[in-house]
């Protein structure tokens, strides 16, 4: 049946244990459906429409969940990862199971990552045909090239002969530091090719120390989230992404 799931997938994915744990829970009667109790793990239902409580707190159904995080560095764009936490880790408020991240910051990239279980909004902001702006802040080590502004508005070739496509770049501050030439600046690219930005800069001459996303599309990172910190999307932001 269309909208319908499992009662033990449902409680599995709503966080409320494992699926071995959820269906002890059911078995043992600590679960009810429109407040009747339900012994059936297979049991299936429209979470839209039944009301679900286990231990006497309601299970709220919560279909998709769309967050903002700023994502810290030393921390994996995966769901997963044997070595690394994960972003999905940083999402304390999350209530479903299937959460991933839209597209990937390298370890050591800091700020803005959409975490959601959205897969069609994800697939249209990372379609490259879509050409979804992204804006970065980057501090650059090095000398680069004069005419780099000029360089990246037509679009760089990289070190292994690919082109990017045109790119928006602001040089907002210059100096040295340790002898060296540093300087920060904003870089607006349409597409997200692996490690574009870095390999954009070393193909300029220089090399990013530091790495931030401040925008993907409409969606802007909010000032107030320290890196770590995430909350769900408004729903204007969420309109805004929809629209794009
Ligand atoms: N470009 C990079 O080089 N790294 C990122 O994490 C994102 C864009």
């Amino acid at each position: 049946m269309a909208g319908t799931i499992r009662l033990d997938k449902f409680l599995a994915e709503m966080k409320k244990g494992t699926r071995s744990q959820v269906k002890e829970a059911i078995r043992k009667g600590r679960v009810l459906v429109d407040g009747a109790v339900c012994r059936e793990s297979d049991y299936k239902f429209d979470p839209a429409a039944v009301t679900v409580c286990m231990d006497g707190e309601e299970v709220a159904f919560s279909s998709v969940e769309y967050f903002m995080l700023n994502k810290p560095q030393g921390v994996v764009s995966a769901t997963e990862d044997n070595l690394h936490p994960t972003v999905i880790s940083l999402i304390g408020d999350a209530k479903r199971k299937d959460l991933f991240p839209v597209g990937r910051l390298d370890i050591d990239t800091e700020g803005l990552l959409l975490i959601t279980n959205d897969g069609k909004l994800a697939h249209e902001l990372l379609s490259p045909k879509k050409h979804v702006d992204k804006v970065y802040f980057a501090k650059v080590k090095g000398k680069l090239r004069e005419d780099v502004t000029e360089a990246f508005a037509k679009g760089i070739t990289l070190a292994d002969q690919t082109t990017v496509l045109p790119a928006e770049l602001l040089i907002e501050s210059s100096y040295e530091e340790d002898g060296e030439p540093v300087c920060e600046a904003r870089l607006t690219i349409h597409e997200g090719k692996f490690h574009q930005v870095k390999r954009m800069f070393e193909a300029a001459g220089g090399q990013v120390v530091f790495l931030k996303r401040l925008s993907m599309g409409p969606l802007m990172l909010d000032p107030l989230l320290e890196p770590g910190e995430s909350r769900p999307l408004t729903a204007e932001e969420l309109k805004a992404l929809r629209k794009s």
